[in-house]
């Protein structure tokens, strides 16, 4: 009887350990002959005059004889972009470009007024970095570069002044000063913002109101000489704003406007944000919260542009996203420093899964905010410059640029605290190679997945993994390699199949080919 009794418990053990362990998560990856191509411009960055993001750390001034530099700005940072293909930059705000008169950046530097910073510090700046660094620093960066364009305190004549300044290669009153000011060829500016955040910082305006003055501006905004087709995007909704977007597709002939913007911020609370590396499991879990907002949003909003828009003539631009915790304590007011860790890891990750997934009609993104603010991609301190995690998953991901999405679904998902724990997004390149990004946002626990690529003609995979040991790791000055992206080798092709295991908190980027 006793041995009866043994045997059963243990049968009984042993069900329950096997009916506890996980079957691996099934995912699968195809090819669809109408399927988008995820546009580049989905790892576009933005640089505002907030903090030290130009001064001070973009930008260092040509007199500087210690920080080598191209027309001030600093070498090292080129060359990491370089590296990161960035393709679009966004300038000079955010909340200062409705503040900012192009004209005092241009011309001899000792004719140039101050500017007082009001949004962000306070700070007298001396519009020593103004529209020929910027456009010349795109052309080095062969990034395409993106002015946003003061509505909330400046004038039609001031925004058509700047687009003939910088595009037409005819005789014109700003084309001229352009030449005087030492630059024979027009830049030939494609994308221009009409204002950032009116419904805030940009002129507390209601949709309605801005959807006026937004088919006023545009008016006035053709290409010069017929050379530069001008692209014109409407200052957006913030998160769940619907009735902008939906004011703005109902409001504004579609012939004046090719994008809609959208912004949002993984903030779970405004008056208290967290700090950026010391968060426990609790705040990591309601910033994963927000991150992952995103995918409703961009959802929500591209079916009110469908409802209006079915052809899909106005693009979605995100032109401003990222994670935003409480600044250092060591940096003053406005300056918005923060540290970049693993969860930065996670929130891109996640977040650039949404957009590549719905590259139909989101053409392109800015993370926010490229050099020391926010979730920057590169920081500095004096000399010393350092790329973060951040900057890395960007780099993983750049085998995504111009590639052919291809549309994929995770079949039964399992969650962290109510959160789908595995994120995905695939995509081919023109050589034929296939990319499958993966995420496990779990904090703790590994997750075994099974990817279904049968239907595509894959006979090697091999990857690469972006994790450390905790949530909170992070590059610093003193250990700037702590987090960096490895080989990752653990990964099986049988049968059309890939099987691997997905580290907690890890990002994977496989190549298949
Ligand atoms: O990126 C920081 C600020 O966030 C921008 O200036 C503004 O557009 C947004 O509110």
């Amino acid at each position: 009887m006793k041995i009866l009794r043994y045997i059963t418990i243990t049968a009984a053990l042993f069900l329950i350990t096997f009916s506890n362990a996980q079957d691996p998560i099934k995912i699968s990856v195809q090819e669809e002959a109408d399927a988008p191509i995820v546009s580049k411009h989905i790892y576009g960055h933005f640089a505002e005059h907030l903090g030290r993001c130009i001064y001070e750390g973009l930008y260092v001034g040509e007199e500087n004889k210690i920080i080598p530099n191209t027309e001030g700005v600093r070498n090292d940072i080129i060359a990491a972009l370089k590296e990161l293909g960035i393709p679009n930059l966004r300038w000079p705000g955010g909340c200062f470009a409705d503040t900012y008169h192009w004209k005092d950046g241009v011309g001899p530097q000792e004719d140039r007024p101050t500017i007082v910073n009001r949004w962000w510090g306070g700070t007298t700046e001396d519009n020593s970095f103004g529209t020929h660094n910027f456009l010349n620093l795109c052309e080095v960066l062969e990034a395409e570069p993106y002015l946003s364009a003061n509505v909330g305190s400046g004038t039609v004549q001031e925004l058509i002044d700047w687009v003939q300044y910088t595009n037409h290669d005819g005789i014109s009153p700003m084309a001229d000063w352009r030449r005087e000011n030492g630059r024979e060829e027009p830049w030939k500016v494609k994308y221009w913002g009409v204002g950032n955040e009116t419904w805030g910082c940009g002129g507390n305006m209601t949709a309605e109101y801005y959807a006026d003055i937004y088919r006023q501006y545009a008016t006035f905004m053709p290409g010069w000489s017929g050379e530069t087709e001008v692209y014109r995007i409407a200052s957006g909704a913030s998160e769940d704003d619907y009735h902008w977007t939906e004011t703005l597709m109902k409001n504004v002939p579609h012939e004046l406007m090719e994008a809609v913007a959208l912004h949002d911020y993984a903030v779970f609370d405004w008056s208290d944000k967290g700090p950026s590396v010391n968060f426990d499991e609790e705040i990591y879990f309601k910033t994963m919260e927000q991150a992952l907002n995103m995918e409703e949003y961009v959802t929500k909003h591209i079916e009110i542009m469908d409802k209006y828009d079915p052809d899909g003539k106005v693009d979605l631009f995100v032109d401003e996203w990222g994670g935003w915790y409480d600044a250092e304590p060591e940096v003053a007011n406005g300056v918005l420093f923060q540290q970049n860790t693993i969860r930065d890891v996670m929130i891109a990750g996640t977040v650039l899964n949404t957009f590549n997934n719905h590259a139909r009609r989101v053409k392109m993104a800015n993370l926010a905010q490229m050099v020391n603010v926010l979730q920057a991609v590169i920081l500095t301190d004096e000399e010393k410059m350092i790329k973060t995690p951040t900057y890395h998953v960007m780099h993983m991901y750049k085998v995504h640029h111009d590639a052919k999405l291809l549309p994929s679904k995770v079949e039964d998902n399992i969650e962290y605290r109510g959160l789908p724990v595995v994120s995905v997004s695939a995509s081919k390149d023109e050589a034929g190679k296939v990319h499958i990004s993966l995420v496990n946002i779990d904090p703790e626990k590994d997750v075994e997945v099974e990817v279904d690529i049968s239907t595509l003609e894959i006979k090697k995979i091999e990857g690469n993994i972006l994790t450390s040991e905790k949530l909170q790791d992070h590059n610093s000055f003193d250990n700037p390699e702590k987090v960096t992206p490895k080989e990752f080798k653990d990964v099986k092709l049988k049968k059309g199949k890939i099987s691997l295991t997905i580290p907690a908190h890890s990002l994977i980027v496989l190549q298949g080919s």
